[in-house]
């Protein structure tokens, strides 16, 4: 299977905060904000496999920032890193500003898909070639995410966590 990038897995979704969508502060309801996360991390997954891709974790995310109701939100979603089955996603939220346009990065988080066939069974994505100085970087991290990932969800053991053992030697 030939290489791709990040780029072309790049999955943008514009959509503004309804009342429906808020808590008792009118601010967006962080499991919406999951959910929105989720679609465009499906589809940037889909993007890089072409197969149907599910959820397998949500890794890391960090609500740093309120999305005020009729905010108009960005989620930007890149496969940071494909294995043999599974895809890193990395999700970056902006907000906009109504009147200059200007963006503020209100969240980010990832997440990890697997690439499955029609009976559920994982199958093979391709590769992935970071070009950016930012795509390299959470390329080169998401291995160690993922043996962490694997680590709490109890699939592999503290031993062949190789990339967090080398953070601690
Ligand atoms: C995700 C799923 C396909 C994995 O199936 P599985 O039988 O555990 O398959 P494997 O153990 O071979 O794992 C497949 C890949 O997922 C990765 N994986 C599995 N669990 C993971 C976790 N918690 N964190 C990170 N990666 C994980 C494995 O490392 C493997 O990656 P690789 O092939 O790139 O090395 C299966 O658990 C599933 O279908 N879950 C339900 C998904 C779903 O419905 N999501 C929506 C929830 S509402």
């Amino acid at each position: 299977m030939k290489s791709k990038t990040p780029e072309q897995s790049k999955t943008v979704l514009t959509d503004m905060v309804l009342p429906g969508e808020t808590n008792a502060l009118n601010n967006l309801f962080g499991g919406e904000l999951l959910a929105r996360m989720d679609r465009a991390a499906s589809i940037a997954a889909g993007r890089h496999s072409r197969c149907i891709t599910v959820t397998a974790s949500v890794n890391h995310v960090a609500f740093t920032k309120v999305v005020p109701l009729g905010s108009v939100v960005t989620v930007e979603a890149k496969v940071s890193r494909a294995f043999r089955t599974s895809m890193e996603v990395c999700i970056d939220v902006w907000i906009e500003d109504r009147k200059s346009g200007d963006k503020t990065k209100v969240n980010e988080a990832i997440y990890t898909f697997v690439a499955v066939d029609k009976n559920g069974k994982p199958t093979a994505v391709p590769e992935i070639t970071p070009e950016t100085p930012i795509e390299k970087e959470r390329f080169k991290a998401a291995l160690r995410r993922k043996q962490l990932s694997l680590l709490l969800a109890g699939k592999i053991k503290p031993n062949d966590a190789t990339e967090l053992k080398a953070l601690f030697d």
